[in-house]
Formats: structure tokens, sequence, C-alpha cells
């Protein structure tokens, strides 16, 4: 039975949060517990974006440039029954705090699990 789920997201604005809580809230009112990790570059993207910082992380987002992100609390994923990987796109790519996560040792090797 599905009694863990940790969603890994990150976001700027709010809005992919939202959108992945309305997912979860469902399971979470019937008892599912959620643990939320949250993605944090090691250098933060602006936001607002200057125009010129906006589409100078374009030639990154495509050619898979991954940075750096801090570490994770690794026991939200231990614990977890189910991980859900909340994705914006950027440039028509995964944005590039979630290839940093998946380019980092806990990204690798949930994607082994996939
Ligand atoms: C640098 C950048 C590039 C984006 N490129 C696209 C895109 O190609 N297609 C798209 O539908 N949305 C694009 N978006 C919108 C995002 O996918 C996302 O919906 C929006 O930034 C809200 O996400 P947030 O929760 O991080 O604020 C882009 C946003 C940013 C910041």
């Amino acid at each position: 039975m599905l009694t863990n789920i940790a969603v890994i997201t990150y976001s700027q604005t709010g809005q992919l949060t939202r959108a992945a809580a309305s997912l979860v809230r469902p399971l979470e009112q019937a008892g599912v517990k959620i643990s939320w990790i949250f993605i944090e570059p090691k250098i933060p993207y602006p936001f607002p974006w200057p125009i010129r910082r906006f589409f100078g992380v374009f030639p990154d987002s495509v050619m898979g440039i991954a940075p750096e992100i801090k570490p994770i609390d690794q026991d939200k994923l231990k614990d977890a029954d189910l991980v859900i990987l909340a994705n914006q796109v950027w440039f028509l790519s995964p944005s590039l705090p979630i290839q940093g996560f998946l380019a980092s040792e806990n990204g690798r090797l949930l994607s082994k699990k996939i």
C-alpha cells in the first residue's frame, strides 16, 4: 500500500508547486504522507528575469548543461514508496534546476529506479 510519497520540485513563482499540490491533495486527504523536496540551485535564478539573463539560459537548457544544486534531504527519498518529479519546461527542455537534480548523485540513483 502507498503510504509515503516524495515530491521533488523547483518553482520560481509557486505555480508548479501549486499544480503538484493539487495533484497529490486527494492522496494526502486519504492519509498518504507527502514529503516535499525543493531543489535549490547553488546559484539562484533571478525572478523577475532580466531579459538578457532569460535568453542567456537558452543554450544551457537545450544543451543539457546542468547547474550544481544544494544537497537534498535524502531521508525523505529513502522512506518514499513513490517519487514524483514535478518539472517545468525551459525552452522546450527540462528546467535547469531539474536538470541539475537529475545530474546529481541522488538524481542518478533515482533514474536507475524508473
Ligand atoms: C527560462 C524559461 C523558459 C521557459 N520556456 C518555456 C517553454 O519553452 N515552454 C513553456 O510552455 N513554458 C516555458 N516556460 C514557463 C515555465 O515552464 C513555467 O510554466 C513557468 O516558469 C512557471 O514555473 P514556476 O513554478 O517555476 O514559476 C519558461 C520559463 C522560463 C523561466
